[in-house]
């Protein structure tokens, strides 16, 4: 089986509040999509790797074009992104359909998480190579949970032995994922729909660095764990 790496951008990433979509981003002198797209590039086990873009977006070129990938022969932009992240996650797949076979395996990876690298990757691929279903990175939690009621009052203490907090790369073979993700509503990660099957993915431990960028404050620290210095 190969490895494909599957990368959807095609947010617009709101609670960012700026003026680009977050994905174009600058981080530490790069778009971040470009830095999560580098760990993938960076992996000799992934054969390919797929980006998916909204249909009007007008920033990948050009961020590619300025980045050290340009010119990557084993890179594909698709501009099938849709309205939600599982959407754009099957339009992907779907349009890989002709390079993967079933039994290959798919990465599907945040653009919004540029603190990837490709120690993390061969850690999720070691784990779970022969593996039946696939898995993903995750932590577990270290903060102590609370379920609000309607209001702001605390409805509840979640205990959380056993939670962890669920990243991505999340690895499953294009079949399962492709059928998973066909049937699934509403979810926002592959791991959902893979266990609407009944199916148990693994967790293979992740990183802090592997943080996802959602508000504007993230942008530092993404900026400090990328130079190396948090
Ligand atoms: O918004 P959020 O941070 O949850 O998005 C996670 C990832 O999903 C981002 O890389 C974003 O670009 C992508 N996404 C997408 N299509 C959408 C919504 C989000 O590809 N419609």
């Amino acid at each position: 089986a190969r490895y494909f790496g599957l990368i959807p951008a095609a947010g617009i990433g709101a609670r960012m509040g700026s003026a680009i979509p977050k994905q174009y981003v600058n981080i530490a002198g790069q778009p971040m999509l470009v830095h999560a797209l580098a760990a993938f590039a960076q992996t000799p086990m992934i054969a390919h790797t797929f980006v998916v873009v909204s249909p009007d977006d007008g920033y990948v070129d050009g961020a590619l074009a300025a980045s050290a990938l340009a010119g990557r022969v084993d890179l594909s932009v698709l501009r099938v992104g849709g309205a939600t992240r599982q959407d754009s996650v099957l339009h992907g797949l779907r349009a890989m359909r002709e390079q993967v076979g079933d039994d290959d395996w798919v990465l599907v990876h945040d653009a919004a998480r540029p603190g990837l690298d490709g120690e993390l990757i061969e850690r999720l691929i070691a784990a779970l190579k022969g593996d039946e279903v696939g898995g993903l990175l995750a932590l577990p939690v270290v903060d102590t949970l609370k379920r609000a009621d309607a209001g702001q009052g605390v409805a509840e203490t979640v205990p959380r032995e056993r939670l962890w907090a669920a990243q991505t790369p999340q690895m499953f073979s294009y079949g399962l994922l492709r059928r998973a993700l066909e049937q699934a509503t509403d979810v926002t990660d592959e791991a959902s729909a893979i266990e609407a099957l009944g199916l148990v993915p693994k967790l293979v431990e992740g990183s802090t660095r592997n943080f996802k960028v959602t508000l504007p404050q993230d942008v530092a620290l993404a900026e400090l764990h990328l130079k190396g210095q948090a």
